[in-house]
């Protein structure tokens, strides 16, 4: 998949709201290597540095473009271009910690006990996911791909539960960690603009499924797309779009 750094950002605040909220929840005075697992453009990385200004840090992802725009930000970290189902760090990290990049992977049975072996004795797994994949922004382009018009090209794109349920991430995690704490957070995002719900999905969700299909048709599944939106989230009187999103987090100390 390409990742668009700028289209990305636009919901920059929002975004980075969950990534905050998972670094204050961390219980760690100092750890002294990190590893940010799908980085992206670093703007989470850089909450890190800024809680543990001494740790060595390192970040990983796979787009290029995502670590050129994390390199811009002058941060004292390291980027390695890399996929995290191929990751297998030399010795662990005090902190493995990954906000909003793992829903991309599948086979969480066999990735999470692995992450959690890259955790020092002491140290912690932090990951925030979003699971809001049932709610209309997410199930309608699901549903749209699947419709007779699009299906042959864009179904097999479509997964459907990319995160499981919080006891299946306790199950696997609690036989490994001395602790594991779940919880989850449904954001009220409260947007401007006008369609800014395909905006958000254009950044994320919504790019595979245009970067499968010739310009044209991307545009014309766009615009079907946009028209689900605009009638799940319609914008109200005073220009707001409100659109929930749930996350899933879970902090487990080793
Ligand atoms: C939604 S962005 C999150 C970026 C950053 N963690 C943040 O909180 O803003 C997801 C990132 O995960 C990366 N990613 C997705 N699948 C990956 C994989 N298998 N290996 C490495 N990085 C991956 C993408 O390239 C993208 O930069």
């Amino acid at each position: 998949m390409s990742w668009d750094p700028d289209q990305y950002a636009r919901f920059g605040g929002e975004r980075l709201r969950p990534a905050r909220d998972l670094v204050a929840a961390v219980p760690l005075a100092s750890p002294a290597r990190i590893a940010d697992l799908g980085c992206g453009d670093g703007r989470a990385t850089q909450l890190l540095a800024a809680r543990w200004p001494a740790a060595r840090i390192v970040g990983v992802d796979s787009s290029q473009a995502m670590l050129d725009a994390a390199a811009r930000l002058g941060l004292d970290a390291t980027w390695q271009c890399a996929g995290i189902d191929a990751w297998r760090p030399d010795r662990p990290f005090d902190l493995v910690f990954s906000n909003a990049a793992l829903h991309w992977l599948s086979g969480h049975e066999t990735l999470f006990p692995r992450l959690a072996e890259a955790v020092t004795p002491g140290g912690a797994l932090a990951v925030q996911m979003p699971r809001n994949f049932a709610a209309p922004s997410h199930a309608a382009l699901f549903d749209l791909a699947e419709s007779p018009r699009w299906r042959s090209r864009l179904a097999g794109l479509v997964r459907r539960e990319p995160v499981a349920d919080p006891v299946w991430y306790y199950d696997v995690l609690a036989s490994r960690m001395r602790s594991v704490e779940i919880w989850e957070t449904e954001y009220l995002h409260a947007l401007s603009g006008e369609r800014p719900v395909v905006d958000w999905l254009k950044g994320t969700w919504l790019r595979p499924f245009l970067d499968a299909l010739p310009r044209e048709e991307a545009d014309a599944f766009e615009a079907e797309y946009a028209d689900l939106m605009a009638a799940a989230y319609p914008r109200r009187a005073d220009g707001v779009t409100l659109f929930p999103f749930r996350r899933l987090f879970i902090v487990a100390m080793r």
